[in-house]
Parts: C-alpha cells; structure tokens; sequence
C-alpha cells in the first residue's frame, strides 16, 4: 500500500513538472515514428473500454542456446544425441522468476490486482485485461483508435509508452501498443504481381501469394512424355530419380520405422496435383501410384485445385513427387500451410509445432506473418498453436532476403531453429536461386540512414537469403551435372561429374548482414578467406569473416524432370536441392533408427567437422549483382558449402557416433 501512494506521486510528479522522479521513473519503451501506410487516427477510445493487455517478458538463457545445440550436436561432445523434450526446451528458456515477480510487482503496485493477471504456459507472456483508462495510466501513454483506408476494421494503438526504469530490462514488448496490426495492410507489391504466373519467360517468376518474396523452383520447359529418358548416361540433360541416386550413391529406401518422419513444407495456395503424382510414380516408381502424403494441415491449409499452373503446383509437385519416391516405403508428412486467402509465413508454421513460440518474444508480427482467424475471411479457426509433430527432417523450398526482415524477426525465428535442433530435428532451407543476389535478382544499396534497401539487380551490395543466414539450419545450394557428362563414368573414374549450378539458376551464397560466424563454421570460412581471397571487399559484402557463411551443402538443382499438371517438364533451382538432401538425411535416419539410435538432429557441426563425407565441388560461381559472384573452390565455399552428400560415407560416419 506504501508502495502505491509512492509510486501514484512519483507518476504524478513526472506528469506534471516533465522531470524524473525521485522514486519510480518512466523512460519511453517503444516509440513509432510515423503512422504505417494506408493508417489514419480517428478517435479517442471509450475510458471504460477494455484492452487485452499482453507482456512479452524478456527470456533466460537464450544467449546460451548454442552451448545447448552444440553439447547435442558435436560429433565430439559427451552428450551428443541427447535430445532436449520439448518440455525441457521451454522451461530452460521460460522467463525467470525475478523477471515474472518484478513485473507483477509492478502491475499489483499499479492497481492491477495478483488474481487479474496470468502467467501464459509458455512461461514467457503475462496477461490481463484493462480498462482504457487502467493501461493508458500504467503506460503512460494515450490510445486512439485507427482506420485503415483499405479495411473497415479498426485498429486501437498509441504513438509511444513508457515503463519504469527498473522494469524495462524485464520486457520485451507489451501489446496492444504501437505495433500495427498490418494484416489488413495488402502488400502492394507490383514486382511480383507482373510477374505471376508466367512460364516461359525463365528466371523471376514471382509467386504472388509469397507475401513479397519466395524462391521456387524455375521454369525450363515443357518436354513430352516420350523425351523422358531414364538413362543414367543422359542425366547431364536430365535429373531423375535414378539419378540422384547415382550421383549421391544411396539406394532406394527399404523399410519405413515408426520412428521415422521426414516433413516437407508448402505454403497455400502453392499446392500438388494429386494425378501428377501418380503420373510421376508411373514413370519413377509404380508400387507408388495411388501413395499421398500424411496432410498436415495448419491455419486451414488446403490442397487447392483452383488455381492450376506451374507458379502453383511447380514446388509442391516437386517437392512430393521426388522427396516421396526417394524415401519410400517411409511416408512423407506434408505440412499444408495458410489458408487460400491470406496464406502464411514460417512462423505460422513453427507456431504449429511449437505451442511456446506463438508467444515466444512477443509473438508474430502481423506485418509479416498470416493472421488467424483471418481478417479477410478465409479460415475462421483459430491460429495453430502446437498440437502438431515435428518431423525428424524438415525441408522447405521458400525463402527470404535477408534485408526484408528487421533482425530482430530473424533472430526470434532463428531462436526456435536452435531450439528444434535441441530436439534432435533436421532443418533444411534452399539457399536462393539467385547467386550473390536476392529472390527476383535483387541487390542492396545503403541508405544515407544506414538501412539496407533493395535495388534492381544490376549492382550494389550482395542480398543473402534468410533463413539461409541464420546459423541454425542447414542451408542447401545447388548444383548440376556438367554438360555432356556420363556420370557412372565420371564416378568410376573418381572424376567429380557436377559443377556448380549455372543453368537458369544460380545457387543462392554469401554472407550474412545480421548472423555472426557460428563456431563449428569458423575455420572452414576463414580457410576460404585465406586460400581463394574473393575479388571484392566491403563495399559488395560483409568480408569480415565474422558473419555467417551459406549455404552448408549443396545437391543437384538442374533439369529435374517433373510431372505437373498433367503434363512433363524441366525445373530447376535450390529447391529441387533441399527436398533431394533432406531425403538422404532420412535414409540415414531410418538406419540409425533401425539401430537402435536417435536421429542426427543438426547437421552442422558434424559435417564441418568431417568435410571428406562431402564430395567437394570445385568448379562454377554464384553471379549476381553485376559481378560473376563467387567460385566454387576446395573445401568450402560460399556457392556449394562444403559439397554435395556422399551417402556410404554419411552413412558410415552418422551410424558411428553414438
Ligand atoms: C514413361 O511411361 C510411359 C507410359 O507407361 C512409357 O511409355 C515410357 O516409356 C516411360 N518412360 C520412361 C523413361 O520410363
Ligand atoms: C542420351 O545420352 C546419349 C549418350 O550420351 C546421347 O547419345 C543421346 O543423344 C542422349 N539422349 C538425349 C535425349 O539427350
Ligand atoms: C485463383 O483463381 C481465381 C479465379 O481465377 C482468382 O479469383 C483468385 O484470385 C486466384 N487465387 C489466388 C490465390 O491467386
Ligand atoms: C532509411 O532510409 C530508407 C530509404 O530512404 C527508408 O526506406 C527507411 O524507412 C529508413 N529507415 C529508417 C529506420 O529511418
Ligand atoms: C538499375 O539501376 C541503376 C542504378 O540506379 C541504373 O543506372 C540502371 O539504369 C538501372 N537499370 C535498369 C534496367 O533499370
Ligand atoms: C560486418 O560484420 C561485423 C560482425 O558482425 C560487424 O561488426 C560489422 O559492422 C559489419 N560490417 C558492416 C559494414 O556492416
């Protein structure tokens, strides 16, 4: 009660004489600048009204979460394989004690009484409800309600607020405040939407339901059914199943434990054709025909059969047709996510596997991520928050520039790839098709503010891909088979058969604007640096061989023939890479399972560790932003990591540690 009287005067003091007071003074927390596009204030909000109040408390130990990855996923760590639970994993990171009672404290002091307020299960999130009047005194600030000219629906907000100096180091963010909730801001977006849906004109087809930004596999061709060669003589000109398997030397898959999952992800409204499937496994793999993925559908994701084109079937058929053949007997579970209207973000996806990450650090940020029940109409069920399995291995063929994401977005999604490598699970993301540059074959200029801003293509500063660049994941370049090359000779011959790839695509590479070197990659990156210097400095990327180097590894991405509506074509890119390598990291699963073992987890540290499991790939570059990129070179390189998977070899070494 002391306390209260202490701490009304305090307030008060600060209000009236705009100086700090003695006992409790308040600093600005969050501050918006200026209004979000599209954004005007109407009105002042009814002081009765009540406001869902949320905390985002800041997190323990997530600066040691690597320590955490590494001691599971060192080849030469004591606990290597010793898997966090999920429950683990949320009580390491949970807030702290003091952090939960200093705020509570604070509410409590502040009138808002100890039964209104609740701890959220994640143990990160604090909640009550407010009147207006209530918040607008604890945060010292002024809400107002916002119209949006292309919506109906409101919006209530505040310019800025303020917390106690003692308290702020305790929060992240508090909601609602200044973020907008931009969903009802469409993404306006003209790059793209010229673009959509246009096979034929070869690089930059745009995905238009992407939310701004995505890499898919590009166009070839259309070939005929009877140009279909399975001929391990003609795989320079074409990729089938038989040759993956040549190239990477790993059987057909034998038997499918229970244990065992592989998780492939697609966004709606890019969907597979379930005949093209079947009209696939005729040709690849006939026990097949009439096989579907196990659907995982999340935020009313739905295999759509709308809109019927290469923009939206191209990935899924890729993705299903290859990475189901390549496995099978396992299955593949297929994580459909996004409804038709809005579609999703990957976080919408982590937020499904990970009922702690819907609120980890704040939550999504609507600006980016699909909110649900959609504001649009489309799925009216609530936003999937846990609930589904992570597979063992997850791959997923979209990505993003780095330079579009604020770093601190990155590093939260980041955060929950540590975590799910702490669980023992693989993540997979293509690295790009655009060599140095970003999606579309964008590059990067620095504003007179210091931000990075996206610029044609045709120079400036190299555009890494995210989630490429975060250090938590294993990022997937491409490469082909050289022209006119027999690859069964070339193997027989101990001649390297692939290249990196320079057909239609260039496998996304470089360093990272946001990520420092992870350990495991230090001297393999600094190793580059010293024996094959690149030609530009810092005025084209960060060469201070201090940011984090991708991709990690690389596979074939060229001239995979696939079945897509209804008909044969050639795609090409790192997102024929991702599914193709995450099917062999399953293959190695399924065997440590079926001895007994747990499953590989993250990758990384192992495979840097033991580059010779690796075939290196020495030849070809990653042009981009008016340069010829970067070349492939021994060891690793920033265009096909450390190279391509050698499965006896993999194998071998995987089934050798514990
Ligand atoms: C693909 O299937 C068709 C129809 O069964 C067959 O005529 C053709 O020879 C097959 N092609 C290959 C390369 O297996
Ligand atoms: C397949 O490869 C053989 C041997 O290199 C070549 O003679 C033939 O033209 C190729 N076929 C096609 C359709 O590319
Ligand atoms: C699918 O096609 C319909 C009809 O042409 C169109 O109205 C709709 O916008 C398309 N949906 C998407 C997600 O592009
Ligand atoms: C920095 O400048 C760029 C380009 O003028 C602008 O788009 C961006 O909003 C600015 N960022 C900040 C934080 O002021
Ligand atoms: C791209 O931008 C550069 C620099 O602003 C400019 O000189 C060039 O003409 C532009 N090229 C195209 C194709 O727009
Ligand atoms: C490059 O990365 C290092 C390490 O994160 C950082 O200190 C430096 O400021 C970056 N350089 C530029 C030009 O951004």
């Amino acid at each position: 009660m002391h306390f209260l009287s202490l701490y009304a005067i305090g307030a008060l003091v600060a209000s009236v004489i705009a100086s700090p007071a003695p006992v409790i003074s308040h600093v600005v927390h969050e501050k918006r600048n200026e209004l979000p596009y599209g954004w005007s204030r109407r009105s002042e909000l009814d002081r009765r009204a009540v406001l869902p109040m949320r905390i985002a408390l800041k997190q323990r130990n997530i600066d040691r979460g690597h320590e955490y990855l590494d001691e599971v996923s060192h080849p030469a760590s004591a606990k290597y394989g010793q898997y966090w639970t999920a429950k683990e994993v949320a009580e390491m990171f949970a807030s702290s004690d003091d952090t939960i009672n200093a705020v509570k404290e604070w509410l409590t002091s502040a009138g808002i009484a100890g039964e209104r307020i609740k701890l959220a299960k994640s143990l990160n999130w604090l909640q009550f409800d407010a009147s207006v009047e209530e918040a607008e005194s604890l945060l010292k600030t002024k809400y107002h309600v916002y119209d949006h000219a292309a919506s109906s629906q409101p919006h209530v907000a505040c310019n800025q607020y303020s917390l106690p100096k003692h308290i702020r180091e305790h929060v992240d963010f508090i909601t609602p405040t200044v973020h907008f909730d931009a969903k009802l801001k469409a993404r306006e977006d003209t790059r793209l939407s010229k673009r959509r849906d246009n096979p034929g004109t070869g690089r930059g087809i745009g995905k238009p339901w992407d939310r701004g930004h995505g890499s898919y596999p590009k166009w070839g061709h259309w070939i005929d059914r009877n140009e279909l060669i399975n001929d391990l003589r003609n795989c320079s000109n074409q990729i089938t199943p038989a040759c993956l398997r040549a190239l990477y030397q790993f059987p057909p898959g034998h038997s499918a434990n229970p244990k065992n999952s592989y998780g492939i992800v697609e966004y709606t409204p890019q969907a597979y054709v379930p005949s093209d499937l079947d009209l696939f496994f005729a040709n690849f793999s006939q026990k097949q025909v009439g096989d579907r993925p196990i659907l995982d559908s999340i935020d009313g994701g739905v295999i759509q059969q709308v809109n019927m084109s290469f923009a939206y079937n191209g990935e899924s058929d890729l993705d299903l047709e290859y990475a189901m053949t390549l496995v099978y007997p396992q299955k593949v579970t297929l994580y459909q996510v996004g409804d038709i209207v809005e579609g999703a973000s990957f976080n919408n996806f982590l937020d499904a596997i990970d009922g702690t990450y819907c609120t980890y650090e704040g939550g999504d940020d609507p600006t980016q991520d699909g909110t649900y029940p959609d504001p649009k109409g489309g799925y009216q069920g609530p936003e999937n928050c846990g609930g589904y399995t992570a597979t063992k291995v997850i791959s997923t063929s979209y990505s993003y520039n780095e330079a579009d994401l604020t770093a601190f977005y990155e590093e939260r999604q980041c955060s929950e790839y540590m975590k799910l490598g702490m669980m023992g699970v693989s993540v997979l993301y293509s690295s790009g098709d655009y060599g140095v540059a970003g999606n579309l074959g964008q590059c990067l200029d620095r504003a007179p503010n210091g931000t990075l801003v996206l610029n044609n293509g045709t120079g400036g500063y190299f555009n890494p891909s995210f989630p490429g660049s975060c250090p938590y994941i294993t990022s997937v370049g491409a490469t082909q088979v050289k022209s006119n090359t027999d690859i069964t000779k070339a193997l027989a011959t101990g001649t390297q058969p692939e290249m990196a790839c320079e057909t239609i695509i260039y496998s996304g590479g470089g360093f990272s604007n946001v990520f420092p070197l992870p350990d495991y990659q230090a001297s393999a990156v600094k190793g580059w640096f010293a024996n094959y210097p690149p030609p530009y400095g810092s005025a084209r990327f960060n060469n201070s061989q201090q940011t984090r180097g991708f991709p990690d590894i690389s596979a074939n991405g060229a001239n995979y023939a696939i079945a897509i509506d209804g008909r044969w074509a050639l795609v090409y890119g790192t997102p024929a890479s991702s599914p193709t390598t995450g099917s062999i990291l399953t293959l190695i699963n399924e065997a440590r399972l079926n001895a007994g073992k747990g499953s590989i987890g993250f990758i990384n540290p192992v495979l840097y560790a033991n580059p010779d499991v690796l075939n290196d790939i020495t030849e070809g570059g990653n042009q981009g932003c008016g340069t010829p990129g970067f070349s492939a070179a021994p060891g690793w390189d920033p265009v096909t990591g450390l190279g391509t998977p050698n499965y006896p070899k993999m194998l071998k070494l995987f089934l050798s540690l514990p």
